[in-house]
């Protein structure tokens, strides 16, 4: 079975139990303050998750696009890849377990057709220190579907010592089946959703060869064990909590949050225990092959080298296909650091000549037909792509030779790796580590301090996923963003555009198009026109339409719509005057009187053509 094919049948599938299927998100989350990245499914349904209303109804599938920064490294094994598209179904406050559990599992064996033999799980032991309890219940349901076909399913409470112990269902603690994007109960900060999960697990095979020839044979096998013989298949979220400054409390709605990898279970489907060898990567393999005359998978180095490039130059495709063009700062240094890091091991398997434009060519074929932009964005992904290969190759070699003279490597250099050969830090300390030699990375970091500010830095402390939290000042800043936005068309004219806002409850930052710098009486007149509108207390009104009216009403926003046809349209005006009309998620303020006092701290260049402010509520 193809891959799209799979996509296609999980889609219609839930779409025939009164799902709308609606397409995926930007892999850069727009006017999201916390993130770089979209890295799961659920990212862009946060506000929906946490009860504001979504325009499609309260169920909702998706195949969304992730790329997932933290598995960099971790490519280049049989089933990590950063890029990936997760299937997803959503209750918003609508089916909760027991239909997910039983929809799942028919999916999974009657659509998908996989064998459930192979199919194993996991459930929520519970933490009685936070008052959660153990999900027997989600246990039951299991049993339930595993009996129907025949298959007496034993649940087991898993401990590390004993192993699977012949159990089919397995409890573990919190931290492997409960979800929020922070993590484990603790480190969920006020504000935040999640929930006990449970995940599905394939079995490549009882024969236990894989786990005998891995690094974890001096313990028993069992199915959250890296060695190769599981693959978790899909997860299953239970989201009906969050967190509050006493502890836990139940969400207004309970939900489900399904999130499933495709590749994934297109490699289940396969039954081979390699991601790398499902229909997608076929013809960039060969083309690999083509071009190095090493055939995958004889040589474990070489078989390496290829994933690497396989999975690098996929996501740096999509990445560069939703604008993160190679670049020192924020999105672009994933893309640069993909690009570069796969020219590294095509060098390695002696590839020596320009390569990575042809192997994206090759991803926009395989995916004509589920992602047709990326035939619209050809043009400039190649270019990109050019760009950075040719940049990188000018010096590649000669950083490589000046590495090999090294001995242990001081923070200057690295900095000279960096700024005279282009080696972004994390290829020195790849290249150290397989060496097994030290990077004095804090004294890098001084250095590169001294040139310049990387904004890049700020990202690695941002809290992962979706948006910052719907307090009530990060509120009030989101909705003093959109009287931002109206007071610089005011002033500077309506070719400013918004490109892109971080909010948190501290400050709203904000970058939209202009080519200079604004002067210190353009500044002052935003600030005055955004004072007003808080002045005159005007109502703000949230309105769904088809995406046609919304523009007809000129409101400001992205029109490729990513929830469908039916958008949320903010109106901030009274009678006489529309200061502001948005399409926007939400959440805003009711009123603007609640505002306070607005003061923009700084106007800074962000990028070409790109301008930055600051602003505070006072
Ligand atoms: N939120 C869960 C995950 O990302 C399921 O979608 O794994």
């Amino acid at each position: 079975m193809q891959s799209s094919e799979l996509r296609e049948k999980y889609l219609k599938f839930f779409e025939r139990k009164g799902h709308k299927i609606i397409p995926s998100a930007s892999l850069i989350p727009e006017n999201d303050p916390t993130t770089l990245f979209t890295s799961a499914g659920m990212q862009p349904m946060i506000p929906y998750l946490l009860g504001e209303k979504h325009p499609a109804g309260v169920r909702i599938t998706d195949s969304q696009k992730c790329f997932r920064t933290q598995d960099i490294e971790e490519v280049g094994d049989s089933r990590h890849t950063t890029f990936f598209e997760m299937l997803g179904n959503w209750s918003l406050g609508d089916y909760f377990k027991k239909e997910q559990i039983a929809w799942m599992f028919e999916f999974l064996t009657k659509e998908a057709k996989l064998n459930p033999e192979n199919i194993y799980v996991t459930v929520f032991r519970g933490k009685e220190a936070v008052g959660i309890p153990i999900d027997e219940e989600a246990a039951q349901i299991w049993i339930e579907q595993f009996d129907k076909v025949g298959i007496n399913a034993k649940v087991v409470d898993f401990s590390e010592k004993n192993g699977m112990q012949g159990g089919r269902i397995f409890y573990y603690d919190e931290t492997k089946n409960w979800w929020s994007r922070a993590g484990i109960t603790e480190n969920m900060p006020v504000g935040e959703p999640g929930g006990p999960d449970s995940e599905m697990f394939w079995d490549f095979g009882v024969d236990l060869e894989i786990h005998e020839n891995s690094e974890f044979k001096d313990s028993p096998c069992h199915v959250n064990c890296d060695c190769g013989r599981f693959l978790e298949i899909g997860n299953n979220v239970f989201m009906e909590y969050i967190k509050t400054e006493k502890g836990f409390e139940k969400l207004k709605n309970k939900n489900i949050d399904f999130g499933g990898g495709l590749e994934r279970i297109a490699t289940a489907k396969l039954n081979i225990p390699d991601i790398f060898l499902i229909d997608i990567f076929e013809a960039i393999k060969s083309k690999i092959e083509n071009l190095s005359g090493k055939i995958y998978g004889q040589d474990s180095k070489e078989t390496k080298a290829f994933r690497i490039i396989m999975d690098h130059l996929r996501a740096a495709t999509f990445l560069i296909a939703d604008g993160a063009f190679p670049s020192n700062k924020d999105q672009g240094y994933f893309t640069r650091r993909l690009v570069r890091r796969a020219i590294r091991f095509a060098y390695n398997l002696g590839i020596n000549k320009e390569f990575c434009s042809d192997i994206a060519k090759e991803y926009i074929l395989v995916y004509a037909n589920s992602y047709p932009y990326l035939k619209e964005k050809e043009k400039q992904i190649i270019a990109e792509l050019i760009k950075e290969e040719e940049k990188f190759n000018l010096t590649m070699q000669n950083g490589l030779k000046e590495f090999e003279k090294l001995q242990n490597i001081s923070g200057k250099d690295a900095f000279n790796l960096y700024q005279s050969y282009g080696f972004p830090i994390e290829i020195t300390k790849e290249l150290a580590k397989e060496k097994g030699i030290e990077v004095d990375v804090e004294e890098f970091e001084k250095e590169l301090g001294k040139h310049q500010d990387l904004s890049r830095t700020a990202s690695a402390g941002m809290f992962k996923g979706g948006l910052a939290d719907h307090s009530e000042q990060t509120t009030k800043l989101h909705t003093a963003a959109h009287l931002m936005l109206a007071g610089l068309r005011k002033v500077l004219g309506d070719t400013i555009f918004q490109k892109g806002s971080n909010i948190t409850a501290e400050r709203l930052r904000f970058d939209f198009t202009y080519p200079e710098k604004m002067t210190s009486a353009q500044i002052n007149d935003v600030e005055i026109f955004v004072n007003g509108i808080i002045e005159k207390d005007m109502p703000v009104v949230c309105e769904e339409m088809p995406i046609e009216k919304a523009k007809e009403l000129n409101a400001m926003g992205v029109f490729e719509s990513k929830y469908g046809q039916i958008v949320k349209v903010y109106t901030v005006g009274n009678d006489h005057e529309i200061a502001s009309r948005e399409i926007c998620g939400g959440p805003h303020v009711e009123h603007t009187g609640v505002l306070g006092k607005f003061k923009i701290q700084k106007e800074e260049s962000s990028s070409s053509g790109v301008r930055r402010i600051k602003a505070v509520l006072e």
